[in-house]
């Protein structure tokens, strides 16, 4: 990996260490749930699926070389494994509709306005925004995979994620690399996009945390304890 990529890759971590303990209640509520978990594992299976469309749009319409298409294979497997293990938990099949995806205006509004920002920033081909989008949603996946990685160790689940955290890890450097190639990877437009891209996540997590049927599992073990303590 690039030392660039590296450095920026470490101020992520440093920027975002103030979100890795409300991350990591709010996994630790939802992987505590059945229901729960299926319903998150559905959204991440339509983000998933979003990320493999947005790769199919910015393709110009009559070509689409080898690195392009496996990445578009491998995006489109995450949605389909997310998927299949989401329909295990819940028993039953699960659309993209509000009903079985959590917080899903913001889970769609996520990629919209971060494409916005980097179709306002980068002129030219939209070969460029699909390698700067696909970069910076992989600083995010590799940094939430891993700390949903540890959530779901500490509830017994078993939900290999080891080798789609590999392909991810893989396709940021492979952005890089292509970004690198043809003159485009910047150092300026990585921290442009990286801030953006938090502060829609970070309305993603406020989404997620308030999403009702999150609230009412965060408050009942709560209430259970507080009922408890007073008896
Ligand atoms: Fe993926
Ligand atoms: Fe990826």
């Amino acid at each position: 990996m690039s030392s660039l990529i590296q450095s920026a890759l470490s101020d992520f971590e440093t920027k975002n260490k103030r979100l890795v303990g409300r991350l990591t209640n709010l996994l630790d509520t939802i992987c505590a749930s059945d229901a729960l978990h299926g319903l998150f594992l559905n959204t991440l299976s339509m983000m998933e699926h979003i990320g493999s469309r947005k790769i199919m749009v910015t393709q110009g319409r009559t070509d689409m070389d080898q690195p392009t298409l496996k990445h578009l294979a491998d995006e489109t497997r995450h949605a389909f494994f997310m998927k299949r293990h989401a329909e295990t938990a819940t028993k039953r099949t699960l659309a993209y509709g509000s009903g079985d995806v959590l917080a899903h205006a913001a889970a769609r509004m996520y990629f919209q306005r971060l494409e916005l920002a980097m179709r306002q920033s980068l002129s030219g081909p939209s070969a460029a925004v699909y390698l700067y989008m696909s970069m910076i949603v992989e600083f995010r996946a590799t940094w939430g995979y891993g700390i949903f990685q540890a959530a779901l160790k500490r509830a017994g689940r078993n939900l290999p994620l080891k080798s789609l955290l590999a392909e991810e890890e893989q396709h940021l450097e492979d952005m890089a690399r292509r970004l690198d190639r043809v003159g485009a990877l910047s150092r300026d437009y990585i921290d442009a996009f990286t801030s953006q891209e938090t502060r829609g996540f970070e309305r993603l997590l406020s989404a997620l945390e308030q999403d009702s049927r999150v609230a009412a599992a965060d408050s009942a073990p709560r209430e259970a304890l507080l009922s408890y303590g007073t008896a």
